[in-house]
């Protein structure tokens, strides 16, 4: 019997390295999710932590053009990309209450391509039973108070039918150097 899926971590120290990381795990998804490819990707982490950061850097990977800005879709909720296959960046800081979302025909529209789901907790809904979770920290040194970067984890939840190779890919994932 194939263990559960584990709890990657990852350090990132720079804005450079964040946005590297998010352009890997762009291929990785291409690489490793069977067509038609539908994911939901549920970001944890407070205000500045970097999860716009990373959201630019997985929508390269993804296939957005470069020429394309990948900023914070927080006063539109959704902002779809397309790429080789869209990237729908959502954000629902500003969400007052998850009825806001009924009627949007969102459920739909998710099904297809990667969803990188920014304050899903406003909203649990949205995610379903089977999503890929990421957490974003802010790392201090206790003495300076200088910062140190950010750390991410990373844990597959739910069934996914390729769920083993894909835990395995972003095992590997978060043991690569990054500049
Ligand atoms: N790994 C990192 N190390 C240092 N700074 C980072 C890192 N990731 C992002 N940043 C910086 O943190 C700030 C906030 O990032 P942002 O992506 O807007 O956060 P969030 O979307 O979580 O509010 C930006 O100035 C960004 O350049
Ligand atoms: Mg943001």
């Amino acid at each position: 019997m194939k263990a559960n899926p584990q709890t990657h971590k990852i350090h990132l120290k720079s804005t450079q390295s964040q946005i590297a990381f998010g352009r890997e795990l762009g291929h990785l998804l291409l690489k490793h999710l069977p067509p038609p490819i539908s994911l939901k990707i549920a970001v944890l982490g407070e205000v500045g932590t970097g999860k716009t950061t990373l959201a630019q850097g997985l929508g390269y990977g993804l296939g957005v053009p470069e020429t394309q800005y990948i900023n914070s879709p927080t006063f539109a909720l959704l902002q779809t990309h397309q790429g080789q296959i869209p990237f729908h960046h959502i954000d629902l800081y500003r969400l007052n209450d998850a009825s806001e979302l009924y009627g949007l025909g969102l459920d739909d529209l998710l099904d297809q391509g990667i969803s990188y789901i920014e304050w899903p907790q406003r909203a649990e809904q949205i995610l379903g039973e089977s999503f890929l979770l990421m957490g974003f920290e802010h790392d201090w040194d206790e003495k300076t108070g200088e910062s140190l970067g950010r750390t991410l984890t990373i844990k597959l939840i739910g069934h996914h039918p390729y769920r083993d190779d894909l835990d395995l890919a972003l095992k590997n994932l978060c043991q690569m150097d990054l500049i």
